[in-house]
Parts: C-alpha cells; structure tokens; sequence
C-alpha cells in the first residue's frame, strides 16, 4: 500500500472528527455519529483508492452508508484510474457516540487500512480483549488468571502490581474482573467508553496506562489491532460467541474456529496497515477538536508499518476569505 495514502486518510478521520465536534454535549449520539458519518463518507471519496468496507456501520441493511461490503474510493466514482489501488478499510467514524454526546473525554475518530484481504472481517458482536504495550506482550495469556497477567506486566515494567493502571469499560458484565483486579493491589481506571483509545495509550510509554481488560465491541478490536501493528504493543481476544445467531454471523463472515484467540497479527495481518484517528474530545494522546472562529484545530495521530512510522499532526483548518491569525 502506498504510504502517500496516509496523508489521505489524516484528512478523511480529520473531517469525521470536525463534524463530530461541532455537535458535542447536544446529548444526541446518534446525530454526532451520523454527522460523522456523512463526513467520512463524503471524504473517502476522494481518496485514491478502489477501496472495500470491511468494518463499519453495520451490514448494509442496517447502516445507509459505510455498511460492511460498500464500495468506497475515488475509483468507485468513476473518477479514478483504474489503477487505483484494491484496498480494505475498518472504520468508526465516531468512536465513543456517548463520550460526544456528553463532551467526555477520549471521543475520537478512527480509521484503519490495508491491503485487501489484511484485517479480519469481524462481525458486530462482543470480544474479549486484554491489551498491553511492548514490554509486557511476550508475558501475558487472555486465559492467564488475572493476578498472573499483572505480577508479569508489573515484572516486565520493572515495578510492583501497585503501581498499575489498568483501563476496564465500567459495565456489570466486568464486576468480577474488576474485584480480581482490586485484590491484586492494581489500579483501575473505570471509563464509561471507548476501549479503542485505551488500548492505543496502553501501547504508548509515558501514558500512565499499563493494560486494558475487558469485554468490548469486535470491529473495535479488529481497529485496536491495526493500531498495535504500528505501536509494537499486542492485543490478545477472542469473540464472545454465545448466541446460535452469532456462530452463524461467524460463519457468513468466514470464521470457522470461534475459540480461537487472536493476535495483533491475526486481526490486521497485512504486511502493510495504516491507521489514522483524530481527538473529538481532548483525550490522553490526542486534543480534541478546536474551533476559533477563522478556522479549526485539530489533533491526530497516523501511524503505518511500512515505512514504520507515527507521527502525531496537529492541523489547523483555515477558514476560506478570512484573514486568520495562527497561534503557536
Ligand atoms: P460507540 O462508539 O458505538 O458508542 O461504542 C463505544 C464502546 O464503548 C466501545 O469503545 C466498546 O468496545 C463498546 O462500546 C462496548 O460496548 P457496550 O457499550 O455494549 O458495552
């Protein structure tokens, strides 16, 4: 994949997160993820590319538009060489509708890209995850006690469990976790969404995050996947399968061993991935987004495997006939 293209879709998570923003604590996260929505839509179809849906809205029954399946890319218009490049696209326009709806933090914009055929198509259905940085991802099992996976992350970060910080999505279904933690002396920080960014800062030095533990949603895993690529950290999951329905999801999807536990690298096997998101609120590794009058502000991370690079951008987004000031 051409590593021109990362610079693409900066602008298309970019323009998802602008729209997002401008609809922030309006208490209605189904207009944010629909603005969203529209933006990244709209942009995509100016990107170079003869591009797929593999993780999206939803199937396209269900989601007028980014629906698992749906043709995206310039090419699709008619507009394009015909040598555009064949390329898979996992996308959330609005990671955290919630956290947007009600100004919280960690509301961010997301979008993952590989070759075709290079992230896993994963249905809408809850995975097990458990998430951690470079140093520690040689040393912990998803089907580890909880205290194992802590003593040998403490062991690996060169301190004692206390001193932990380990991200849980504050829900019933994790009370067990969260007592197991406790009894460990951990640290926990509850959130209220968004175990996508999470898991992006618990493979970040210097974030205070030093796991994430949980059941979440699959697509987000698949997304988180592609950001481990990238960050050298690594996410072990595996699908909650335990309805008849979602075997058969499975199934229509291509996954035939539900059990399995997956990597990083089995979620977003490509050689070459590309990942790109934007703050919609002000966040751990990203500001949200930043509107003053003559233009906007944003701040982004785009991170690829191949040339192997992150580079957070903060953008400002002149507004067209006026005569702006730019503030360091
Ligand atoms: P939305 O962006 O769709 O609101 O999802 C946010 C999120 O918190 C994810 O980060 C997480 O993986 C999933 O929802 C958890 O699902 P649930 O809210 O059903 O527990």
């Amino acid at each position: 994949m051409d590593a021109d293209l990362s610079l693409e879709f900066l602008r298309v998570v970019e323009q998802a997160a602008i729209a997002a923003a401008h609809t922030m604590g309006q208490g209605d996260r189904h207009h944010s993820d629909q603005v969203a929505v529209e933006a990244m839509r709209q942009c995509l179809d100016s990107v170079p590319i003869d591009g797929t849906i593999v993780i999206g809205e939803g199937e396209r029954d269900e989601a007028p538009m980014l629906y698992i399946g749906e043709k995206v890319g310039r090419a699709t218009k008619g507009r394009g060489a015909s040598a555009d490049p064949q390329i898979d696209i996992a996308v959330d326009p609005l990671e955290g509708t919630n956290l947007c709806a009600t100004g919280s933090p960690n509301a961010i914009a997301v979008l993952a890209a590989s070759d075709r055929g290079g992230l896993l198509h994963a249905p809408d259905i809850y995975m097990e995850k458990l998430v951690v940085g470079p140093s520690s991802r040689d040393a912990v099992s998803l089907d580890a006690p909880v205290a194992d996976n802590l003593k040998a992350i403490a062991q690996c970060l060169d301190r004692s469990v206390d001193d932990l910080v380990v991200i849980v999505l504050d829900r019933p279904r994790h009370q067990q976790l969260i007592e197991d933690i406790r009894a460990t002396g951990a640290r926990i920080r509850l959130i209220p969404d968004g175990d996508l960014s999470a898991g992006i800062s618990a493979a970040v030095v210097g974030t205070g995050v030093h796991a994430v533990m949980g059941t979440g949603g699959a697509p987000e895993g698949v997304l988180t996947a592609a950001a481990m690529r990238c960050l050298n950290g690594e996410i072990f999951a595996r699908l909650v399968v335990d309805k008849p329905e979602h075997e058969a999801r499975c199934r229509a999807m291509g996954i035939t061993d539900i059990k399995r536990v997956y990597t990083s690298a089995d979620l977003a096997s490509a050689e070459s991935i590309i990942f790109a998101a934007t703050g919609v609120t002000d966040g751990t590794l990203m500001r949200g987004v930043r509107f003053f009058g003559d233009g906007t502000r944003t701040s982004s991370v785009i991170m690829q495997t191949n040339p192997h690079r992150i580079r957070f951008v903060d953008s400002i987004h002149v507004n067209e006939d006026r005569e702006v000031k730019i503030r360091f």
